[in-house]
């Protein structure tokens, strides 16, 4: 019988158990979704990556029903090639690849460890205990992402004041959506300006290249700025809360810095942050693993599910900073596999290792029942995070 998508969770730290209970049965399972559509839930490792890869599936948002709440099935905007197919999809990502250079990355990293010293100095200033969400995780990413897309310093306020909302689970939908109307009309402001006086930064470039007019460039920026910010906090908080809820592998880290990049990559595994997707619509009836998955039928991918897959990571509720993690999910797989990963990596290496040195003693502020997790959003994370530390040890 098809049930709704399991999101209770026993442990916050550990996907829904019914999850393994259903992989252990089959890789693709039924699921009612909530509009009453009959479709597929994936949770096995192999089915996940082979549906990733398949052109059959297509992540057009006006084919998808959404596994948990409901929405408008709407086109995607001109931009938003997230939610797009071949050959529409190709050409927008191969200019926006383009941007994300290693050369581009590597200069930015001076700046995100500059940018990151300055959140621990002002969290020294302020003294323990603190909101880690609101000091360091939300401020990190988001300042990164304007240094990326070249918004001025002075007018970072309103922009962070817009990005502050939309991340929010405080506001209401209407705030939301004001706010990204706003975000909106501030990026469309910004790509006029780079087209008339560019500098080295990635909206002007793209105004250089003459390739996209402005609604699309604006829907480009608007994108980027909402999947890379989000999305890299909801990491740095997780990541921390996890690391400080294992003290054992948080010695290990402490003592061996050099294990920062794999730490990084097993806490995207274990911590499988975009937990209610990806989701695909089949556009032509499809067999696999024995199923037979109709053309229009909408099938979720459980990224969370897919990377707690024994068959693929032994031990796989193990949190194991040094384990082989090759081919783990959290970044997606296929055509739409994360633009902003090498981006989101530096920024989890740079913040999380010099957290650690910086407070020595940092630990929770409140028990682990006592903290919020958002469960509701395409992206897992807490509401906020306390934090304290032993006062004059900071380094
Ligand atoms: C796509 C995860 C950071 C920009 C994706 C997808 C996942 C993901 C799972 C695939 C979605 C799908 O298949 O439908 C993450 C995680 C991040 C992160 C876990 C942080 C830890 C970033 C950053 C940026 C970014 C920093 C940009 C600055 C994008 C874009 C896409 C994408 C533009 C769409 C790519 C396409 O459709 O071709 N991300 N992301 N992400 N991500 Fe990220």
């Amino acid at each position: 019988m098809a049930r709704p998508l399991p999101t209770v969770r026993t442990r916050p730290l550990d996907p829904p158990t019914e999850l393994g209970r259903l992989r252990a049965e089959h890789p693709i399972s039924r699921l009612a979704y909530p509009d009453g559509h009959l479709g597929w839930l994936v949770t096995g490792h192999a089915a996940a990556r082979a549906i990733l890869a398949d052109p059959a599936f297509s992540a057009r948002s006006e084919l998808q029903r959404r596994p948990v709440g409901d929405g408008p099935r709407e086109p995607a905007g001109p931009g938003i090639f997230i939610n797009m197919d071949a050959p529409d999809h190709t050409r927008y990502r191969r200019l926006i690849t383009g941007q994300f250079t290693v050369r581009r990355m590597r200069e930015l990293e001076p700046r995100i460890e500059q940018i990151t010293a300055e959140s621990l100095d002002a969290m020294e200033r302020h003294g323990p205990p603190l909101d880690l969400v609101e000091s360091f995780a939300l401020p990190i990413p988001s300042l990164v992402i304007c240094e990326l897309l070249g918004v001025p310093s002075r007018e970072r306020e309103r922009f962070q004041r817009d990005t502050a909302v939309i991340a929010s689970l405080d506001a209401t939908a209407e705030q939301a959506r004001s706010a990204t109307a706003d975000l909106a009309r501030y990026l469309h402001e910004l790509v006029l300006r780079k087209r008339a006086d560019p500098a080295d930064d990635l909206i002007s470039d793209l105004t250089s290249g003459g390739e996209l007019n402005d609604e699309e460039l604006t829907g480009v920026a608007v994108m980027l700025l909402i999947a890379g910010h989000e999305t890299t906090a909801g990491m740095l908080s997780l990541g921390t809360l996890a690391l400080l809820s294992d003290p054992s592998q948080q010695a290990r880290l402490r003592a061996d810095p050099s294990l920062t990049g794999n730490a990084v990559e097993e806490l995207l595994r274990y911590l499988s942050i975009i937990h209610l997707g990806p989701t695909r619509t089949a556009v032509q009836d499809i067999e696999l693993y024995g199923v037979r998955i109709a053309a229009g039928e909408t099938v979720t991918i459980s990224l969370p599910a897919a990377n707690r897959d024994p068959g693929r990571f032994p031990d796989p509720d193990e949190l194991d900073l040094t384990r082989a993690t090759a081919g783990h999910l959290a970044f997606g797989h296929g055509i739409h596999q994360c633009i902003g990963q090498q981006l989101a990596r530096v920024e989890l290496r740079v913040g999380l290792n010099a957290l650690l040195r910086r407070f020595p003693t940092l630990r929770l502020a409140v028990t682990q029942e006592d903290i919020g997790f958002r469960t509701d959003s395409i992206t897992y994370g807490v509401r906020s995070l306390p934090v304290t530390w032993h006062l004059g040890e900071a380094t």
